[in-house]
């Protein structure tokens, strides 16, 4: 088994965006920003305003639970782990000898454009489906990955930069999934005369060129440099990878105790990413980890919900630049609940996730499915899945837990049209 402790998003989505399929004509649609013409300007201040995430449109598909987590800002609290971890990344790339802006305020909402068709990801990816995305209306959505905002930043004239925020993606429930994370984007383009060889090259011509590979080794230089800066030296482990925004693409693991974990994806930037957003002239290299991920190895913190709580007994324990080793405060006991349907032909299982989240919150520890059967006479098909419930703050009765369970029960059937058995 590669993965087991599959931490955080960075491995999921890899597996997402290279399921894609080779893309058809892009360009930039015009819309970018005719659906938030009339609203007044968004800053970090605003963003906690679940209002922004919520409203009637058919498309809208954000639940309140979520809306809510949006502008916490874990990743700019000094003393948050994740805040502490982003920190720690910022110090390295400020011992480099370009100079990278940091950006940490961007809003939330960004368009299709921004998310997708600036980084050549096709219309029809999985990864734009509502399924696995939060769309505010037709045309923005809460970002599914901080590369939503490189084509910005490049097209502003940046040419190196960091970018950090909370990206959001509908997902399965576990130890190491939620639907709200922190990702950290970097980017750097390469002066021009350090390119000139391989002007107006493209393709294979230009994959296969002296530049691109300078930028190649330069960027796995730049973030083995990284992962010893956070971890100390490390055995690491490149491979290929896919990503639609870059070519050649790269994943690095690293091994943490005895395993291997999947740390970041990267890559050198597509030249069609680079012409959308206005730098045709400039190649460069771009990659995004996720920090839970890191700072869930780096604190030895056991659940990514911990990163969410106003527990004191959590908070206390971390300061400002330090990396310490989290100390559980209680290991509340598990109240395990199954809970087994015949789905309809459309059913989909985020969306029955969500459900159990919606109806009672950050206690679903985990969900899992534990049999599933087709009965050929009726031709449909059971699901049973295995609820874990257990707080991180108390112990659960198990009449409360009844309660949410029929809850859950009955919603499922009449919003997902499952038939409970
Ligand atoms: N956006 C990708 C994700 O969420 C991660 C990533 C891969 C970012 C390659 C990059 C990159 O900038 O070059 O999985």
């Amino acid at each position: 088994m590669k993965v087991s402790l599959s931490l955080l998003a960075i491995a999921q989505t890899a597996e997402a965006w290279s399921a894609s399929s080779s893309r058809g004509t892009f360009g930039r649609p015009s819309a970018l920003s005719s659906t938030v013409e009339d609203a007044p300007p968004a800053s970090a201040e605003t963003y906690a305003d679940p209002s922004r995430y919520l409203n009637d449109h058919p498309s809208n598909n954000v639940p309140p639970h979520i809306a809510a987590l949006v502008g916490r800002g874990l990743h700019t609290r000094p003393d948050h782990p994740i805040g502490i971890v982003r920190a720690k990344i910022q110090e390295y790339f400020a011992t480099l000898p370009h100079e990278y802006v940091v950006y940490d305020a961007e809003d939330p909402i960004v368009t299709t454009t921004q998310c997708f068709d600036d980084l050549r990801i096709p219309p029809d990816h999985p990864g734009r489906s509502p399924s696995d995305t939060y769309y505010v209306n037709d045309e923005t959505l809460l970002r599914t990955h901080t590369s939503a905002h490189q084509s910005e930043h490049l097209r502003s004239g940046a040419d190196c930069f960091l970018c950090a925020g909370d990206v959001y993606r509908r997902d399965e429930i576990d130890s190491s999934h939620y639907p709200a994370f922190h990702q950290l984007e970097g980017v750097r383009l390469f002066p021009e005369e350090e390119m000139a060889g391989a002007d107006g090259l493209k393709g294979e011509e230009w994959t296969s060129s002296d530049e691109c590979a300078t930028i190649s080794v330069d960027l796995k230089n730049t973030l083995e440099g990284l992962m010893d800066h956070l971890f100390g030296e490390t055995e690491k482990k490149w491979s290929e990878d896919y990503f639609p925004f870059t070519t050649p693409s790269f994943e690095l693991e690293i091994k943490y105790e005895g395993e291997w974990l999947e740390v970041l994806g990267c890559g050198v930037i597509h030249e069609e990413v680079l012409q959308m957003a206005d730098r045709p002239d400039r190649r460069g290299w771009a990659f995004g980890l996720g920090l839970e991920r890191l700072a869930m190895i780096l604190f030895e913190i056991p659940d990514i919900r911990l990163f969410w709580t106003d527990d004191e007994r959590f908070h206390s324990q971390f300061k400002e630049g330090q990396i310490t080793k989290f100390k559980p405060y209680s290991k509340f006991p598990p109240v395990y609940k199954d809970i087994a349907f015949w789905i309809p032909e459309d059913f989909v299982e985020n969306d029955f996730f969500e459900m159990a989240r919606g109806v009672a919150g950050d206690i679903v520890e985990r969900m899992e499915l534990i049999d599933e059967f087709t009965n050929p006479k009726k031709g449909k098909t059971s699901k049973c899945y295995r609820i874990t419930y257990r707080s991180m703050d108390r112990s659960l009765t198990n009449e409360e837990i009844d309660a949410l369970q029929d809850s859950l029960r009955e919603k499922v059937e009449v919003d997902l049209g499952v038939e409970v058995r």
